[in-house]
């Protein structure tokens, strides 16, 4: 193992939502941290970091901030970046090659890039999963036939990274078979080429978030978000529109079964399949008469899951990823502090469809919460909306009802025309 570069570490964030916003947020409080980059950034980054304005795309572009701003340390927050390559890229490169990444090598990241290779996983290293069959243009009709063999609902997946929009949840059997006749034809572009059929499982759902160098692992508090647009889990899906953490269904009996016959087996796979994986992995999970099943597996953190669990960490961030590269992040004990977590998130009109944007945000002063900014910008020295999903106020409380009161009472004191929020975050509880 080389030795670790000398703290403090000039650290670079790449991403531009409120998970990136409530990363820089903690990295701050390191006192690990020398200088903090967000590339690109939002209105709120640029407020406690400096904001580097590049693609996260352009890896070459990645390099060069690297090697101009002395970075030591790089934190990918999308997945996007990661899945194409960034870490290959930079590690292949002379003057990046010690710069400590947080994320994975592309083989790793096929855990999210690719859901047919993840459910093989899965099989491989019997990790609880829906029962699933893998079809191409070439075994449609076979396709076609396995459907059959479900209950309605039929569940098809995208196999590649769709913008969160590639799966497709159908009740009737010759819809489902319309669809699946689309996707293999490039309703998803090249993502759907290959199309993942799944069991459709009830229960309810819950987000993990573990940190691994590859063998060993820390696990982070669980959350759950609510995808649903509307009150009441109803309406389209979107990136997420609030969190809690902790979840009260999850008990110990059935965290024991999540860590064991799921979190163990995750990483006994990556490291039985020779997978070089630093950084985080987020596991979607469903839980069905008590028994936890993977739904998905993501290769970084959760947004806004993110938002909700950094809050009840007290653990040094960069001390925990520095020890992804010295062997010992089994050894770091988390500090979490017991309290209720909630977030909500602020989204423009029209979100997650077409949506406004450059509205001028008022009363952000006003309120004791903390605010994590997601698509927000600056205009002639004002902050403006410049997203579907624009801020996310999270509040902490000794019961969730507390905290939920307490992220009501604040978010009403924003304003931006048209701001749309959903009012019953933490409803069923
Ligand atoms: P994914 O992008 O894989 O997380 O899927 C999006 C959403 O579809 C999940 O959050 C679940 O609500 C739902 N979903 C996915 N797979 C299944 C399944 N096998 N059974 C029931 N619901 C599912
Ligand atoms: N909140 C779900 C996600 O980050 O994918």
């Amino acid at each position: 193992m080389n030795p670790l570069p000398l703290c403090p570490y000039n650290v670079l964030i790449i991403g531009s939502g409120a998970r990136e916003h409530a990363l820089a947020w903690k990295i701050l409080q390191s006192n690990r941290l020398n200088r903090l980059y967000v590339a690109p950034g939002n209105a709120g980054t640029a407020n406690i970091a400096t904001n580097i304005s590049i693609n996260p795309l352009d890896f070459e572009a990645v390099k060069n901030t690297i090697v101009q701003h002395q970075i030591k340390m790089l934190v990918v927050g999308p997945e996007e970046p990661i899945v194409k390559g960034i870490t290959d890229y930079l590690t292949h490169q002379p003057e990046t090659k010690d710069c400590l990444i947080i994320a994975p090598t592309s083989e790793g990241a096929k855990l999210e890039g690719s859901k047919s290779w993840a459910k093989q996983f899965m099989l491989k290293y019997n990790i609880p999963t829906a029962k699933y069959h893998i079809v191409t243009k070439e075994t449609l009709k076979e396709g076609k036939e396995f459907l059959k063999t479900f209950q309605p609902p039929y569940v098809l997946k995208a196999d590649g990274l769709a913008a969160g929009k590639g799966v497709l949840i159908i009740h009737d059997y010759h819809e489902a078979c319309k669809e699946l006749e689309y996707m293999l034809h490039g309703k998803f572009g090249k993502a759907s080429e290959t199309v993942v059929l799944e069991q459709f499982l009830k229960g309810l759902e819950c987000s993990y978030f573990i940190l691994t160098d590859g063998e060993k692992y820390v696990i982070l508090p669980e959350a759950k978000d609510y995808k649903r647009i509307g009150e009441g889990d109803t309406g389209l899906n979107t990136g997420g529109m609030g969190a809690i953490s902790p979840v009260p269904f999850i008990n110990n009996e059935l965290r024991k079964k999540i860590y064991n016959h799921i979190v163990h087996r995750t990483v006994y796979g990556l490291l039985h399949e020779k997978i070089n994986y630093k950084g985080f992995i987020f596991i979607g999970l469903l839980i069905s008469n008590n028994e936890p099943y993977v739904i998905e597996y993501n290769v970084r953190l959760g947004d806004p899951e993110t938002e909700v669990i950094l809050p009840r960490m007290k653990t040094d961030l960069l001390e925990l990823f520095e020890n992804l590269f010295n062997g010992n992040i089994h050894k770091c004990k988390l500090d979490i502090i017991p309290d209720h977590s909630i977030c909500v998130v602020a989204a423009s009109k029209g979100y997650p469809l077409e949506y406004e944007k450059g509205k001028t945000i008022n009363g952000l002063n006003d309120i004791s919460s903390l605010v994590f900014h997601a698509g927000t910008s600056i205009k002639d020295n004002q902050i403006v909306t410049n997203g579907g999903r624009v801020l996310v106020v999270n509040a902490l409380g000794s019961t969730l009802k507390e905290a939920k009161k307490r992220v009501y009472d604040d978010i009403q004191k924003i304003s931006f025309e048209n701001m749309y929020y959903r009012s019953d975050i933490g409803f069923e509880f």
